[in-house]
C-alpha cells in the first residue's frame, strides 16, 4: 500500500500544496495508469455504511478518483451525488461507467476551493494522498461544506505518518486531536471490514458536524 510514490512536477499549483502534489502530479497518475490505490470496486466498509443512509441524501465525495462508490450509490437509487477531483482524466475515467452521467455531478474542481452544503461527505485515500500540511484545512473545510448534523465518514489509513508518501500515515490519537475541535466524534476506530490487502491498516470514520 505504500506504492503512491512516483513522479516529480513543479508546475501549476492550485494552492498551497507541496510542490509535487498539484493537479498535473495527479492528472499524470491517471494518464500514466499509476493508480495502484484503485480498489476496481466499491469499498465494503463505506457500502455497509451507505445502507444505513436515505436516498434522498446529499452526498459529495472528493478526490473521488474513478468514483466506484458513486456507481454503487447510483445503481442504489441515491439521488444526489457529486463527484470531485482536481484530475479531468480521473473524472473522464469515472463517467465512462455510466449509461447516463449526466445524473450525477461532476466537478473538475480543486477540493480546498469548492462551495456547497451535504449531508453526507465520503473519505477514501483523499486525506492520505494530501500534504500532511494541509490536515488543520481539510478538517476545516469538511466541516464548512458539511449541513449541520451531517457526516463526514470513511476510512483513514493507520500506518505512521512519515515524509514518504503519498500515502501519508497517521494515528487514531492523531486524527482525534484533528478532528475533535470541530467535529462530534462517532466512530474513530479499527475498520473491521476493510478489504484483505487493507486489512488492519484502516481506521473507520463517522465525525458529525
Ligand atoms: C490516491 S487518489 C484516491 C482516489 C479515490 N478516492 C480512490 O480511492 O480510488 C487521490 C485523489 O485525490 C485527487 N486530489 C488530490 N488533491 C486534490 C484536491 N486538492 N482537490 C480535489 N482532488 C484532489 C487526485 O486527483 C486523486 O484522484
Amino acid at each position: 500500500m505504500r506504492a503512491f510514490k512516483a513522479l516529480s512536477t513543479n508546475v501549476l499549483l492550485i494552492r498551497n500544496m507541496a510542490p509535487n502534489l498539484d493537479q498535473t502530479y495527479w492528472e499524470m497518475r491517471y494518464q500514466n495508469k499509476n493508480t495502484p490505490w484503485d480498489m476496481g470496486m466499491a469499498s465494503p466498509p463505506l457500502i455497509k455504511y451507505f445502507e444505513s443512509q436515505p436516498l434522498s441524501s446529499k452526498i459529495l465525495i472528493p478526490g473521488a478518483g474513478q468514483a466506484w462508490e458513486a456507481k454503487w450509490l447510483y445503481e442504489q437509487g441515491f439521488e444526489n451525488i457529486s463527484v470531485l477531483d482536481l484530475s479531468e482524466s480521473a473524472l473522464a475515467l469515472a463517467q465512462e461507467k455510466f449509461d447516463e452521467p449526466h445524473k450525477l455531478n461532476w466537478l473538475l474542481a480543486d477540493f480546498f476551493q469548492h462551495q456547497g452544503q451535504y449531508d453526507l461527505i465520503m473519505e477514501q485515500t483523499f486525506f492520505c494522498a494530501l500534504d500532511p500540511n494541509l490536515r488543520a484545512d481539510y478538517a476545516l473545510k469538511m466541516k464548512e461544506l458539511l449541513k449541520p448534523g451531517g457526516r463526514l465518514f470513511g476510512l483513514l489509513f493507520n500506518f505512521p505518518l512519515s515524509d514518504d508518501g503519498p500515502p501519508f500515515g497517521g494515528s487514531l490519537e492523531e486524527y482525534q486531536q484533528l478532528f475533535e475541535k470541530h467535529f462530534k466524534i462517532a466512530h474513530l476506530e479499527p475498520s473491521y471490514n476493510s478489504i484483505k490487502p487493507r486489512s488492519g491498516k484502516e481506521i473507520f470514520i463517522e465525525l458529525i458536524a
